[in-house]
């Protein structure tokens, strides 16, 4: 274990003296790290600070209404998070600044300055207009990492309407669970996209969910591809021809500081997954002051976020505070290592990019290609680094500081969930950083690592994350579920919520996080629910019953491993295994695709019933078992 003692890598003077957080610190007289974190205890206070970073069409009553577990943020003001992104733009300089920087996988790039991206949102915005889209509808949109993805959820936004991005790897059945939980009125994809080189079929994956989707009214179809799609008359239209007929200019909407932003489904510990809801006002406010203040954008950055924007970390960190903030940024479609190894490098330095933010998963890919691949490339441009999504280990931290960073690069490693909106712990530039520590709580957050009774863990020892005080980016509910909102996150221990984390605090106050506690895996940075995996299986006619474990992945963190029990009269074998692994891959999508499976006879299980996964899983990584006074048999 990394103590406070051994390995510290202290903050370069450049960041102590310039970076836009010493800037704040110094306007208000705060002298140090640990200052700042004390003053941002009035976390109302600080808050406040930051939203008033924004433009709002009416300011705030109230800074915070909290009914436990139910928060309002900037009691009524009127806000749009488009205005910030987009409009305000149109009045300075960023106007012809380039939002982003786009390349196709086969290597076209495109350049689109911020007034580009006005034009084309607003004339999309007008198209959903006309096609009966109003204020709080519902649009589901299933595009891969191209223009059109934001410009399709600023027009939703701009107009009022609620986007839910699916993930373009997801399945037609992943797609037709989102649709019809969000009873999207409008469904908006591409004709196909490219992945390794070869098409997937989006527009045949839409159609064949749309079987079952009756609030469905159009679907907007991108032409990605030359490849030819069937349009289904009166339904469906090309997103070049509806767009040309608009006018290029529409009106922002005043909103409720509280109108809902988007829903973004992510896996929990039953078959079904969330639609977790975020609202225009405090998300903007979270995610544009972790982005300016973390990863210190400045004007003449290049900022990438490695990620896609069918995750939250897309939403948040390459569509909306990067453009709240006027900043560059890159925006890649294809695999990163195709069609070799150094594709992400190639970029990087033709583009100079000064801020590259990625996870673990792909740290560690890079690591197995070696070395080589990076230093065939200048990276000078570089100045800071960023990682997410799962627990960093110390090795690969050390290979991103040295190999991409060149041993000057600070590296955020963020802290956050899809229900968070923005980074909650984190270091600021002027942390000083250990290897595989997120560090401490951001200021105005209060986490804490508690035991199973609710009480904070001794230092050292671990337990379970928790977080203390609301936070403006926070979840408001799940999708038309509050009780289960409730019952998730709030009801283990009063007043604390549930990460699902389990994670460490050290005697300087550095968390360690060690990944998930409940029955979630963390597939390659994406969040996986075993009960899913499990309820697809089951679906399949040869299966009795299915338990689904995590085991660890050199590459990935962990990959689902498969327990299963088959019907009478069936037999196990390779042609079934195979049969089954694309089977959850064609229900879920690929990254859910089982590593290995392996037939038993009988599962354990309690006296009551359940499975009991963590002996498979003691027994998998050949651990001790520990209490099993509950096993039936
Ligand atoms: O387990 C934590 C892990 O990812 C989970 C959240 O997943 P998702 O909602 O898909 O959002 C991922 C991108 C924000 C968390 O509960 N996680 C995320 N970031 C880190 C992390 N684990 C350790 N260190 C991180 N920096």
């Amino acid at each position: 274990m990394t103590t406070a003692t051994e390995e510290l890598y202290q903050p370069p003077k450049v960041f102590l003296e310039q970076s836009n957080i010493s800037n704040w610190m110094r306007q208000r007289g705060i002298t140090g790290y640990d200052q700042l974190l004390e003053r941002a205890r009035n976390y109302e206070w600080y808050w406040a600070e930051m939203a008033k970073e924004l433009a709002w069409f009416k300011p705030w009553d109230k800074t915070l209404e909290w009914k436990l577990p139910f928060s309002k943020w900037f009691v009524g003001a009127q806000f749009n998070i488009v205005h910030n992104a987009l409009d305000r733009h149109m009045k300075t300089s960023t106007k012809n600044k380039v939002a982003y920087i786009w390349e196709s996988e086969p290597g076209e790039v495109e350049r689109w300055t911020y007034e580009q991206l006005w034009r084309e949102t607003n004339r999309m915005a007008n198209a959903l207009k006309r096609l009966g889209v109003a204020k709080g509808d519902r649009v589901t949109i299933y595009l891969p990492m191209i223009p059109q993805l934001p410009i399709a959820m600023l027009a939703c936004a701009k107009i009022g309407a609620v986007h839910s991005v699916v993930f373009s790897g997801f399945s037609s059945l992943a797609l037709k669970d989102r649709i019809i939980d969000a009873e999207s009125k409008v469904v908006i994809t591409a004709n196909a996209t490219f992945r390794r080189g070869k098409a997937v079929a989006l527009k045949a994956n839409t159609d064949a969910a749309m079987t079952e989707c009756p609030s469905v009214k159009n679907v907007i179809v991108v032409r990605r591809t030359q490849d030819a799609v069937t349009m289904q008359p009166g339904r469906d239209l090309w997103w070049d021809e509806a767009a040309k007929k608009e006018s290029d200019q529409c009106d922002t909407v005043a909103l409720d500081s509280e109108a809902i932003l988007f829903t973004l489904y992510t896996s929990g510990t039953t078959g079904k997954p969330k639609g977790i809801v975020h609202v225009h006002g405090g998300y903007a406010v979270g995610t544009a002051a972790t982005l300016k203040y973390v990863f210190d954008i400045k004007d003449k950055d290049i900022f990438w976020c490695a990620a896609d924007i069918g995750w939250i970390t897309g939403h948040s960190y390459i569509v909306y505070a990067p453009l709240m903030l006027g900043a560059t940024s890159i925006m890649y479609e294809g695999a990163p290592d195709w069609p070799e190894p150094d594709r992400w490098w190639k970029i990087l330095e033709r583009e100079k990019v000064t801020i590259l933010y990625t996870s673990p998963t792909a740290i560690r890919m890079h690591m197995k290609y070696g070395q080589q691949w990076a230093a065939k490339h200048n990276l000078s441009s570089l100045r800071l680094l960023g990682s997410v999504g799962e627990p960093i280990n110390p090795e690969a931290w050390r290979w991103y500081y040295e190999h991409i960073g060149g041993n000057r690069c600070p590296i955020m490693d963020t802290w956050w969930q899809t229900e968070t909106g923005c980074f909650l712990v984190s270091p600021l530039p002027i942390t000083p950083l250990k290897p595989g520590s997120a560090t401490k709580p951001l200021p105005g957050i209060d986490v804490d690592v508690v035991d199973s009774s609710g009480k904070p863990a001794p230092i050292g020892e671990g337990g379970f994350a928790v977080l203390k005080n609301p936070w403006p980016s926070m979840l408001r509910t799940i999708y038309k579920d509050p009780e289960r909102y409730k019952q998730n996150y709030w009801s283990r221990w009063p007043g604390l919520y549930l990460t699902g984390d389990a994670a460490m605090k050290d005697e300087d106050g550095y968390i360690w996080f060690r990944g998930r506690a409940d029955e979630v895996l963390n597939v390659a940075g994406h969040r996986l629910g075993t009960a899913e995996v499990e309820s697809a299986l089951v679906a399949h006619p040869a299966v009795a019953e299915a338990a689904c474990i995590g085991v660890p992945h050199e590459v990935k963190g962990d990959v689902p491993k498969v327990y299963i029990t088959l019907k009478i009269g069936q037999q196990p074998s390779e042609a079934l295994v195979e049969e089954l692994k694309k089977w959850v891959s064609t229900q879920i999508g690929p990254i859910a695709r089982p590593e290995a499976i392996e037939f038993r006879d009988k599962l354990p299980k309690t006296r009551s019933g359940k499975i009991m996964r963590r002996l498979l899983k003691a027994q998998a990584l050949g651990k001790e078992v520990g209490d099993i006074s509950t096993l039936e048999d």
